[in-house]
């Protein structure tokens, strides 16, 4: 769509319509009112960057191992990244994709669910490709972290390949290495950091993510899991 209001949306819509099959992709070049996690907006500018969503029928894949669409598609964005000489690629979690400590990507997912199973999933990504200027100073682009503009259509190319190795590993059973490579990308992994939980912050190493994809934080007494909206990184 050469402009569309944000591609998770319209995926959505036309899937209700059942005229979508499974790997179509919805992308556009200027997303006008592009949604984020928690509820924020995701602004990117026109033509710069890749903004597009990608519809999956996982239906072998139990509402419980939900988490598992998260971890394949962060990998995915984490190896076209670390093909194309960005370093420090780093998972926060649960999906945001790091460059040298600022965000790079952001991620969408939008499932569909009826009796225990997945029935669709919208995978929305937000790359950040050949901006050069943001308005955060916590966002960067490969541009900026590989110092060169990058071909559009290569990198989605590229990126969507990547997306259907992961997705054909998940299918086929490798739940265990996927998880365990989403471990040792993500980060802060095994080290102290500051957190924020229920507007007090306190001292906690990661310890992984439970069946639920609920990240473990132990703050040296106990283990707690926490969901999305009940954990923030200090950072
Ligand atoms: C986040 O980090 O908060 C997630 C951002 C996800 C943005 C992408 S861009 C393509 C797709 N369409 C949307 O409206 N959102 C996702």
């Amino acid at each position: 769509m050469p402009e569309c209001h944000s591609t998770n949306s319209l995926a959505s819509e036309l899937a209700t319509k059942n005229i979508l099959s499974e790997g179509t992709v919805i992308i556009t070049s200027n997303q006008t009112a592009g949604r984020g996690q928690r509820g924020n907006t995701w602004e990117t500018a026109a033509g710069m960057n890749l903004t597009f969503s990608i519809l999956i029928k996982p239906t072998f894949l139990s509402v419980k191992s939900q988490f598992y669409l998260t971890i394949i598609t962060s990998l995915a964005v984490a190896d076209l990244l670390k093909e194309q000489s960005v370093t420090e690629v780093k998972i926060k979690w649960p999906n945001d994709i790091l460059a040298g400590k600022k965000k790079i990507c952001g991620i969408l997912i939008e499932n569909t669910v009826q009796q225990e199973t997945i029935q669709q999933s919208i995978v929305g990504i937000g790359l950040n490709i050949n901006q050069n200027n943001f308005s955060s100073p916590l966002a960067t682009s490969m541009a900026i972290a590989a110092n060169k503009a990058f071909d559009l259509n290569e990198a989605l190319n590229s990126l969507l390949e990547k997306f259907e190795k992961r997705y054909l590993q998940l299918r086929s059973g490798k739940q265990a290495d996927l998880k365990s490579e989403y471990l040792e990308n993500l980060f802060g992994f095994d080290e102290t950091q500051t957190f924020i939980s229920n507007g007090k912050e306190f001292l906690g190493t990661i310890e992984g993510i439970d069946e639920n994809g609920e990240l473990k934080v132990s703050d040296n007494e106990t283990t707690s899991s926490f969901k999305l909206k009940e954990i923030a990184l200090k950072y």
